[in-house]
């Protein structure tokens, strides 16, 4: 008889944090790698896409208070990320966690879950960036055919040279009377996963120097957009005032605008802050984990809400947010302040942007994959590292196939909503585990402690749950399709494989 509350001791796991050598991941990732690591994976479609919608359809100017709810949401999961990250340094995250804390059947459910955050949020990026690399490529008027730019059945329509969807055409145009042509399948956003999965296969240490490369140039294109949009807001005050008059505007009745409108951007932009959690994935290959994954953690979360409230409020008084519901709402900002390359440069900033952020989600999905091998309760392949570059390629490379596949056929909303799901239900499993493990094994070595346990761990499961809610019903019920098929392999498959099942019944399954 299967025991699904079978727990993972914590001295286990922390021999398998010690592990050196061959067959395990290498350790070279010190705390600036893991801040940049966190920011990679967290400045992404969010705020380069997402903002302008959230306002212009949820909040008005009052998006930067959305900001700020949802980032109170994220810290209060982030303080209890840091306090495992530090006590538990291994590299599956929250399904780890888990496992040491609620037992396997949970743990397996929230690596599972975690497919949903990682593979399917690398899938909506890569959506996203493809949207992005097309307008710049058209920008230096290079066509790719448009039924390989988008996916099956999206019409597209060719107005002055650029192939738009028809809710980009202005106003007033028939678009009867224009070319146009059916998305076969989103060629580029395919290419774009499979390009990521061979930088992450060569190896860790390459693919965080790149990714710390692409963030500075992230980072310095959210720096310009402050900067030129600030200047432009000193110098017209007026202009700005207006923009943000009134602040909050009134309810239209159906949960947008007024104070409901607020939470509604709020859950519609919490896509934006999803990635800080992502660095704990790296525990194994952080150099000092005990010290340094708070510091990944929390640092990358805090640099990235006091920019998304930033961004949200310089766009805001750029362009009336009624006219923010755009594919690039911060290119538009910049062009208001009249400098002309702005508009490229921020595409040029997106498009690597985006990058970095497929990068850690993919790299986050093979190191829980990875874990869960470990623990016998996914095939071996899952577990495999290469020879040479230390990398779970197998894992990678089965991944990156199957996601590449998704932004090439499916929606973008819908693998949003999936992911923000996923995301919200593991962060609420994380904050019980830090209250549970905190009542049984109060004596365990915690170099990080969350601060006011249990309230923050009650207010980050309230806050996510809450956000569930507002989640539509067939998220949910997809959800719960996925939660049944990976109950299917657990117990088909997990069950007579489980290492800790089978240390408890006194075998060793090596
Ligand atoms: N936070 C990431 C983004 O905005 C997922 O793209």
């Amino acid at each position: 008889m299967a025991n699904l509350l079978a727990i993972k001791p914590m001295s286990k796991l922390l021999n398998e944090a010690k592990n050196e050598g061959e067959a395990s991941l290498k350790r070279s990732l010190g705390p600036l790698n893991l801040i940049t690591l966190g920011i990679g994976a967290i400045i992404g479609a969010g705020i380069f896409v997402l903002t302008g919608q959230a306002a212009a359809k949820h909040a008005g100017p009052a998006v930067m208070v959305s900001f700020i709810f949802a980032g109170i949401t994220c810290a209060f999961a982030g303080l209890c990320y840091a306090e495992f990250a530090s006590l538990i340094p291994i590299a599956g995250s929250a399904y780890t966690y888990g496992y040491a804390t609620l037992g396997e059947f949970v743990a397996w459910i929230i690596g599972w879950d975690l497919v949903l955050e990682y593979a399917f949020g690398a899938a909506t990026v890569a959506s996203g960036w493809s949207g992005y690399f097309v307008g710049l490529l058209q920008d230096f008027h290079i066509h790719i055919p448009p039924q390989l730019t988008t996916t099956p059945g999206t019409v597209l329509y060719q107005y002055h040279d650029r192939w738009m969807q028809l809710a980009a055409l202005p106003t007033g145009v028939d678009p009867s009377s224009l070319p146009h042509a059916a998305g076969i399948f989103n060629l580029v956003a395919f290419l774009a996963i499979a390009v990521v999965t061979a930088v992450l296969v060569r190896g860790i240490e390459e693919s965080a120097n790149l990714n710390t490369v692409i963030v500075l140039v992230k980072l310095a294109v959210v720096g310009i957009f402050l900067f030129l949009g600030i200047g432009y807001i000193l110098h017209n005050p007026a202009h700005a005032h207006a923009n943000w008059t009134p602040f909050i505007p009134p309810s239209d009745g159906h949960g947008n605008f007024g104070f409901g409108g607020i939470t509604a951007g709020a859950a519609s932009i919490f896509f934006a802050y999803i990635g800080f959690d992502a660095v704990s994935t790296a525990a194994q290959e952080a150099k000092n984990p005990q010290r340094d994954m708070p510091i990944g953690i929390l640092g990358s979360l805090v640099i990235c809400t006091v920019l998304y409230i930033l961004v949200s409020g310089v766009l805001t008084g750029l362009v009336n947010y009624r006219a923010l519901n755009v594919a690039d709402p911060v290119a538009v900002g910049i062009d208001v302040t009249g400098v002309r390359w702005g508009s490229i440069l921020v595409k040029i900033g997106a498009v690597f942007g985006l990058g970095t952020v497929m990068l850690v989600m993919l790299l986050g999905q093979s190191r829980v994959f990875f874990s869960m091998s470990r623990d016998g309760l996914l095939w071996k392949w899952a577990g495999a590292i290469h020879p040479k570059f230390r990398t779970p390629w197998i894992s990678n490379i089965v991944v990156g196939a199957i996601v590449a596949f998704m932004p090439a056929v499916l929606p973008i909303d819908r693998l949003s909503e999936l992911v923000n799901m996923g995301t919200l239900l593991a962060f609420a499993i994380v904050c019980a585990g830090v209250w549970i493990l905190r009542r049984r094994s109060p004596e365990l070595p915690r170099p990080f402690k969350t601060p006011l346990v249990p309230l923050v761990p009650i207010l980050g499961i309230v806050s996510a749950l809450y956000l569930v809610w507002t989640l539509p019903t067939l998220t949910k019920e997809v959800v719960i399709g996925w939660l049944i098929l990976g109950l299917l392999i657990y117990f088909t498959y997990s069950v007579k494989h489980s290492k800790v099942q089978a240390m408890e019944r006194g075998e060793d399954l090596g």
